[in-house]
């Protein structure tokens, strides 16, 4: 009976994860539905280890089976020395064609994921910090935070680097990780085979906040992409009305100018997210919340209660002041 018990120990697991793949969002994203040539690699490794395994379960299920039914009583003679031909194939012979197989398939997959030398690639600049990413594309200068738009079919070369500590970028649906490595550049190569939004994180431990280091990569249509990056690389647009007005000013004379940039306004630190499109974003934190005015009047207000350990302090201002700061940031798309 044992064995059966262990089967299907063997196959709960399994068949409660099978309902879980599919897109990101709902379920988060899986390494197993993939939509870029890095990913679909993975995924292809991935089958061929759980055929692999697969096998060696059942063969070794068949046998264990096969000896458990044939037990006969104490007096049988056990004749040795015959079992050893099959120990050597079984034992050595077998795993090692497999080890073989596996080795060879995962070279040819490294390199199919190394430099495809396109001269058509869009480049592609992405700093980690703790705990968000910064965004430039160095084709017009456009700075974003946390949600990185590409063009659909286009190879983008991502180019890495961190501004503290180590971090990893891994987005499941469209490659493996690469890690961000103080001191040095990394890069890597992923292409979007069709439009949606794929959830991003940090795969690397990197201080307390590490599993609220998410991003977004969200693939476009040529032509929306192209609108999109033209859009990021212009100032923000002047105060609407008076309260958006009232509300530049804020950012402008509060401390918020000295940590973030707001490209047509005074406001230039360095030190946070670049603000200038911060409207047209989907969440706040990088990733943490989704971006609706609530949110970021609790995010402005203290930060420290939504990420604890995150770089910016809470901010004393009033109602009225909040509001029209409010007012003005959501005028920045
Ligand atoms: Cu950055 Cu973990």
């Amino acid at each position: 009976r044992s064995p059966l018990v262990l089967l299907v120990l063997l196959v709960l697991p399994l068949a409660a994860s099978c309902g879980e793949g599919g897109q990101g969002g709902q379920g988060g994203p899986s390494a197993l539905a993939p939509a870029g040539f890095g990913a679909r690699r993975v995924a292809g490794l991935w089958w061929l280890l759980f055929g692999i395994s697969a096998g060696v379960v059942v063969v070794v299920t068949v046998l264990l089976l096969w000896a458990l039914a044939r037990r006969r009583g104490p007096d049988v003679k056990v004749r040795t020395g015959q079992g050893n031909r099959l120990v050597v194939v079984l034992g050595v012979a077998v795993p090692a064609a497999i080890l073989t197989l596996v080795y060879a398939v995962g070279l040819r997959d490294l390199e199919a994921l190394s430099d495809p030398k396109d001269p058509g690639e869009l480049v592609v600049e992405v700093t980690g910090h703790q705990w968000w990413w910064e965004v430039r594309y160095p084709e017009n200068g456009a700075v974003t935070a946390n949600e990185i738009h590409v063009p659909v079919g286009r190879t983008v070369h991502l180019r890495l680097r961190t501004a503290d500590v180590n971090h990893s970028f891994w987005v499941p649906q469209l490659a493996p990780k690469t890690d961000l490595v103080a001191g040095r550049v990394n890069d890597m190569w992923v292409r979007a085979e069709r439009p949606g939004a794929y959830r991003g994180q940090c795969a690397e431990y990197c201080g307390t906040q590490h599993a609220r280091m998410a991003f977004e990569v969200v693939a476009q249509r040529p032509e929306e992409f192209a609108s999109w990056l033209a859009g990021q690389a212009r100032p923000a647009p002047p105060p609407a009305d008076a309260r958006a007005a009232a509300g530049r000013k804020v950012l402008e004379s509060s401390s918020c100018a000295s940590c973030h940039t707001v490209r047509g306004t005074s406001a230039a630190g360095r030190v946070g997210p670049d603000l200038t499109h911060l409207a047209g974003r989907r969440y706040l934190g990088a990733g943490t919340v989704p971006n609706t005015p609530g949110w970021l009047g609790g995010w402005i207000s203290d930060s420290q209660t939504v990420k604890p350990g995150n770089l910016m302090p809470p901010q004393p201002l009033g109602p009225v002041e909040l509001r029209a700061l409010i007012a003005y940031l959501e005028t920045l798309h």
